[in-house]
């Protein structure tokens, strides 16, 4: 990646293809969710390395509840295992980690890893990462919504205060398909959006370098018009 080129500050993917990869191996799902976490460690690595400040990974959505239960378990198990393999790592490189999204459903060890891995990363200050976990942006704007002030004079910004999350600047897409399936749906206002047909257990950095590199080279406008168009 060329040492000019503008980073995002805040980052977000929406992990896709790992069964599909599986499936065109011959190997059950699972297997393909494996080298999925997998990806995890390598793109996590790859942030911090390019200075990434704050990477979002959307790794189960509150409608994944509706997999096959020993498919959701493989899921919890492998996040278990990453929290517990990777929290002292991630702490001496000043990472700091917060799980995003609802915690009263997820198995007890699962929650108390969350909790272990958290209060290790808590001082990390040279990069976020955020994990969704039983993650709905639809849930998050509608209990956001439930504690808004009566009568506010600001619905906008108490609305996003009370989200809590970061706007995303780049939201990556991998495995083909293009659309948000309820991830970050506020935050995600004018994220630009990059979507790539690699199957997520064989994303790597140069993908990564290149969905920046592509976001470096778009205009972002926020709605506005160029200067050079507004003297015409
Ligand atoms: C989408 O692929 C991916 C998921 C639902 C889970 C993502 C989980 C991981 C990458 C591993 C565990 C997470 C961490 C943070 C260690 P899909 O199964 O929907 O793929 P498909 O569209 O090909 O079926």
């Amino acid at each position: 990646m060329q040492s000019g080129t503008e980073r995002p500050r805040h980052t977000a993917i929406v992990m896709d293809g790992n069964g599909r990869w599986a499936v065109s191996r011959g190997l059950p799902r699972i297997a393909g969710h494996r080298e999925g976490a997998s990806a995890v460690r390598r793109t996590v690595e790859a942030a911090r390395a390019l200075g990434l400040p704050i990477l979002t990974l959307y790794a189960f959505s509150s409608d994944n509840w509706s997999r096959p239960r020993p498919e959701v378990g493989a899921l919890f198990t492998l996040l278990r295992e990453y929290l517990d393999g990777e929290a002292t790592r991630l702490r001496d490189e000043g990472i700091r980690l917060e799980v995003i999204g609802r915690r009263d459903r997820l198995p007890d060890e699962v929650v108390a890893a969350i909790t272990r891995a958290e209060g290790t990363t808590a001082a990390g200050s040279s990069m976020r990462l955020r994990i969704a976990v039983d993650y709905s942006a639809r849930e998050t704007i509608a209990r956001a919504a439930r504690r808004l002030p009566r009568g506010s004079e600001s619905p906008r910004e108490d609305l996003s205060r009370l989200i809590g999350g970061p706007d995303v600047d780049l939201l990556i897409r991998t495995g083909g398909e293009q659309r948000l399936s309820d991830f970050l749906l506020w935050e995600a206002a004018y994220a630009e959006l990059v979507f790539l047909p690699c199957p997520w257990p064989e994303f790597s950095r140069s993908h990564l370098e290149a969905a920046i590199e592509e976001f470096s080279r778009r205009q972002r406008r926020f709605g506005r018009i160029d200067d050079a168009a507004e003297a015409v």
